[in-house]
């Protein structure tokens, strides 16, 4: 199976853990637009979606299904997305697709993360996949400075502004031991909007795609 077959099995799977008559919320990249495309196929059986990124509205509404802005929405009961890397504790690092920051504030307001991931994503320590941090524009040099002293080596990724008009530092070289405490640090730091880390609140079911199947791990 390729890694695209197995990114929409695990986008089709998730459909069973949404409810008829909610409002889903609703991840960014490769694996999420296989869940929308799946999601479709309810479209008529939900209220509507939450999404995390224009790239997600754009296509929920090209399938016809209502996407709500969260401010209208005070409870959420699933937040399905991908990861780019998710450990044993469910941990996982995001922003790949550079939506962090929206996908951080609808994964918060959900009762369960779902993450969708290809067995590829599954790893023990965090931080092979350079970790992304959104950066206010004008704090970039001095948050890449500060990320130094951490012991990461951060690059600027070229060309991209987020969702929120924001830049991406991708921060390679960590092997992150603790994950809640990296998280808080890097979030602490005058300029960033949000690292990419979701360890503080991870996911509490993960379907990851194997050739053998889905396999569904719950927290
Ligand atoms: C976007 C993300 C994605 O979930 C992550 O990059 C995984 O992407 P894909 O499903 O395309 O492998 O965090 O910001």
């Amino acid at each position: 199976m390729t890694q695209d077959e197995l990114k929409k099995a695990v986008g089709w799977a998730a459909l069973k853990y949404v409810q008829s008559g909610s409002v889903v919320g609703v991840g960014t990249g490769s694996t999420a637009a296989h869940f929308i495309d799946a999601l479709a196929t309810m479209k008529h059986q939900i209220e509507g979606a939450v999404s995390s990124s224009e790239a997600s509205t754009l296509k929920l509404k090209a399938h016809g299904i209502q996407v709500f802005d969260l401010n209208e929405i005070d409870t959420l009961s699933i937040y399905v997305d991908g990861a780019d890397e998710i450990n044993p504790q469910m941990q996982m690092i995001k922003g790949g697709g550079a939506a962090l920051t929206r996908e951080k504030i609808v994964a918060a307001v959900a009762e369960k993360f779902i993450c969708i991931a290809d067995a590829s994503k599954e790893i023990d320590v965090l931080g092979r996949f350079p970790l992304p941090v959104e950066v206010i524009p004008m704090a970039r040099a001095y948050v890449a400075r500060e990320l130094v002293k951490l012991g990461g080596l951060p690059e600027y990724r070229q060309h991209v502004v987020t969702d929120n008009g924001n830049l991406i530092l991708d921060v390679h070289n960590l092997r992150i031991l603790d994950p809640i405490a990296l998280e808080k640090s890097i979030n602490a730091l005058p300029g960033v909007v949000t690292v990419g880390l979701f360890a503080a609140r991870g996911a509490d079911i993960a379907l990851i795609g194997t050739p053998d199947g889905v396999k569904t791990i719950e927290k």
